[in-house]
């Protein structure tokens, strides 16, 4: 198969669809990979590594959408990349459609092959794409946390771990899924006093025997929230309730009885906030403050490592990839329960129910075209 690679143009997007490491595997499998010019430069990888790895090095993005049968990217085309879209070509990526109308009508037009990256699902439910992610965020959720509690950056002014002689910061992860699993591990790992809340019974003993022994577990309930918000320095807001916006478990009035210079880290954001006065924000200008209180809201946390994200996303991707390009997407999909989930618009049908219900588009049982 013959598979492009596209520098990424959404606004300070450094991550890239596939590594040298990558290409070289898809070369492997006996196809070839066109890369855009610099496409890798944002997360350390030059041309000539790709050109190394047995990729061709095209100059334009023109040139790349052109020959490739497969696009690899990482986020959703925008609306400079439509027209560039053909018929029939396969692109594998992250969408999110349900919360961009035009993106979703552009697909239908194109008539392209959408295999969306955050609807491709393991027979568990969990989502294997999405998930290299939520570890990149969670473990940076902690070292932005520990920065802005820097006094010069508005925060408390107190070392996560102590020193001998000095407590530690107290740090409150609110949900212990994959993102407040990884917080709280670098917390602890940085000798802080971790407490990490969650609704799921089965979770917290789970996470009571595999965290260290400075993470305590603890029911979420509002009773518990608005007595430990008082007491701690450094709050991780991590929860998810899947196909629904994130509870406000943090209300407005809680900032008042929480010492000045808190720092709050909502990560949840992009599913609306776990935290009721967090609204989004850019990694140009991350935090703002009200009551005293530091509010970090960055809506793409990972975009900010992109060395790190591009690795951890792509390799979780990449066997998927080897296989859309082995088999075919039909085949590939009709053999897999997981990448079917992942088939979101084909030929300009809507086949994921998710997205028909958002935008009151007919859908189509994604069986009858495979
Ligand atoms: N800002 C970013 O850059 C970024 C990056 C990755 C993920 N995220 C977001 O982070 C959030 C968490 O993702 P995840 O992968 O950890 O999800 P997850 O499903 O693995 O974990 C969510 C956890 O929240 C728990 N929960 C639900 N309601 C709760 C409540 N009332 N109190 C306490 N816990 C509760 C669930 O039981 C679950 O354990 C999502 O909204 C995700 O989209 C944001």
């Amino acid at each position: 198969m013959i598979i492009g690679v596209p520098k990424e143009i959404k606004n300070n997007e450094n991550r890239v669809g596939a590594t040298p490491a990558g290409v070289n595997e898809l070369v492997r499998n006996g196809h070839t990979v066109y890369v855009q010019a610099t496409a890798g430069e944002g997360s350390g990888f030059a041309d000539e590594d790709y050109a190394k790895a047995g990729a061709t090095i095209l100059p334009t993005i023109e040139e790349v959408y052109g020959i490739a049968e497969m696009i690899i990217k990482v986020k959703e085309p925008i609306e400079s990349e439509y027209s560039l879209i053909k018929e029939n070509q396969l692109l594998f990526t992250y969408f999110h459609f349900a919360s961009y109308e035009p993106l979703t009508h552009a697909m239908i037009e194109r008539k392209a092959i959408c295999l969306a990256y955050e609807t491709v699902e393991k027979t568990d439910r969990s989502l294997p794409l999405l998930v290299p992610m939520s570890e990149v965020a969670g473990r940076m959720a902690i070292q932005e946390g520990a920065k802005y509690l820097e006094k010069p950056l508005k925060g408390r002014g107190i070392l996560l771990g102590g020193v001998p002689g000095v407590r530690p910061a107290k740090v409150l992860v609110l949900g212990g899924g994959v993102v407040g699993t990884n917080a709280a591990k670098m917390a602890a790992g940085l000798g802080a006093d971790v407490t990490i809340l969650d609704t799921n019974l089965a979770r917290l003993r789970y996470l009571d025997d595999i965290l260290p022994a400075n993470v305590n577990t603890q029911m979420s309930n509002e009773y518990t929230i608005r007595e430990l918000v008082q007491t701690h320095d450094l709050i991780i807001g991590a929860v998810l309730i899947p196909g629904a916006k994130a509870p406000n478990l943090i209300t407005r009035d809680m900032l008042k009885t929480m010492k000045p210079g808190t720092v709050l880290v909502d990560v949840a954001v992009d599913q609306g906030g776990c935290i009721e006065t967090c609204k989004p924000t850019t990694h140009e200008n991350p935090t703002f403050i009200i009551d005293d209180v530091v509010h970090y809201c960055v809506a793409n946390m990972p975009g900010a490592v992109p060395f790190t994200s591009t690795q951890a996303l792509t390799n979780a991707t990449l066997p998927f990839a080897v296989q859309l390009a082995n088999k075919g997407w039909k085949q590939a999909c009709a053999d897999s329960a997981e990448l079917k989930k992942g088939l979101n618009v084909v030929n300009g049908k809507v086949v994921y129910p998710g997205v028909a219900e958002a935008f009151n588009l007919e859908y189509t049982p994604v069986d009858s075209i495979l």
